[in-house]
């Protein structure tokens, strides 16, 4: 028999990266898709050492027919759609573009996958806890409603229910996995939790000064991305399509991580205000580290979420094996690394 071959969009990022480590694994043959426009980011696939067995596809989710040559070309049994913009505070700077990635840019894939005609490729859509925005219940679950809270996470609604769609019109085995916030040392530096371990390295290694946050009281369900996209494969393997909630039912504030990665980083951190700023001293050098400022606060915030998997853990037998305090330790100790190395 063949290997499966598998067609993830979004390569160069944390999810991609794993989620293609765990197919290789598999025996997979893992086709990634990138962007021409962009640089050619594969630090994340050669941090993992897997970057030679990649099969790297150019492709816009932009572009329809570029997007079906590729479908066409790759003829993959499954089809990861982990490409977006993924950034919530940017999609306030960029709605447009963000909307036309994350929302059209899913309805061409879908689209293009049906023009192709082959009735067996599986469909993966990378959902999100940003869905629930203002929350009407805690924990969420699939039956929870949404009301998003940014442009990214109107986008990525629509992207939900189009998904949703194109399985109930046309039988598309399309999954959509709605997975709150997962985190690993290879997280994007621009997301809090990274921004936060790195800057503590830099700082330690005095490369910067004291660090600015926004809203640090808002709530996240923190997990580990490689268990994460564990749970995608599964959902994938499935003999029925359907929508699963991926979390760790556990919700910590901005404001507690920075506490945990100090704590990991020697520091011992207490909070106090000054000129309406909230400022993290560490108590034993009397040093601050953190201060709060509202130019990076959101026009709309999610101010908490907390998932319950239920139906992942009943269905799949998936759970969040990694615990929040184990996430912290190693994207500290790999930032503490990562400094010294430059
Ligand atoms: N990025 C960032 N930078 N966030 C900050 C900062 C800061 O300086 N200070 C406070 N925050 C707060 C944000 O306002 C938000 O409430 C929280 O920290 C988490 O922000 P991010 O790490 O940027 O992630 P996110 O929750 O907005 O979105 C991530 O998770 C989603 C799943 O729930 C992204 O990965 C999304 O793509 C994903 O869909």
């Amino acid at each position: 028999m063949s290997a499966q071959r598998a067609f993830i969009t979004g390569i160069t990022g944390q999810d991609g990266a794993y989620l293609a480590e765990l197919l290789l694994h598999k025996g997979y043959e893992v086709y990634g898709a990138f962007r021409r426009t962009s640089a050619q980011d594969l630090g994340r696939l050669r941090e993992l050492g897997i970057d030679q067995q990649i099969h790297l596809e150019p492709f816009e989710l932009l572009e329809f027919s570029n997007i079906l040559r590729c479908i066409e070309r790759v003829q993959p049994n499954e089809v990861y759609n982990l490409a977006a913009q993924s950034f919530v505070g940017s999609s306030f700077e960029q709605p447009i573009y963000t909307g036309d990635v994350n929302a059209l840019g899913t309805a061409r894939l879908l689209e293009a996958i049906r023009v192709v005609g082959n009735r067996q490729i599986r469909f993966y859509q990378a959902s999100t806890s940003e869905m629930f925005g203002k929350v009407s219940e805690i924990p969420q679950r699939e039956t929870t409603p949404f009301y998003p809270r940014s442009p990214y996470g109107v986008a990525k609604l629509y992207a939900h229910w189009i998904t949703i769609n194109y399985r109930e019109a046309y039988g598309t085995h399309a999954s959509c996995g709605i997975l709150f916030n997962h985190e690993s040392p290879l997280r994007g530096p621009e997301f809090v939790t990274r921004k936060i371990t790195s800057s503590l390295a830099e700082l330690l290694n005095g490369q910067r000064d004291v660090i600015e946050l926004g809203n640090i009281d808002a709530r996240r369900d923190w997990g580990y991305a490689p268990d994460y996209v564990l749970g995608m494969w599964q959902m994938v393997q499935q003999p029925e399509a359907g929508d699963y909630v991926l979390a760790t039912g556990k919700t910590h504030s901005v404001r507690e991580f920075c506490e945990m990665a100090a704590q990991a980083s020697g520091m011992d951190i207490e909070w106090g205000i000054s000129e309406a700023r909230w400022i993290g001293m560490d108590r034993l050098s009397g040093r601050i580290i953190f201060r709060t400022s509202q130019s990076l606060e959101r026009p709309a915030e999610v101010d908490v979420l907390c998932g319950d998997a239920s139906k992942a853990r009943e269905k799949l037998a998936w759970t969040a094996e990694t615990s929040l305090q184990e996430i912290v330790s190693m994207m500290v100790a790999s930032d503490a690394k990562r400094v010294t190395r430059k």
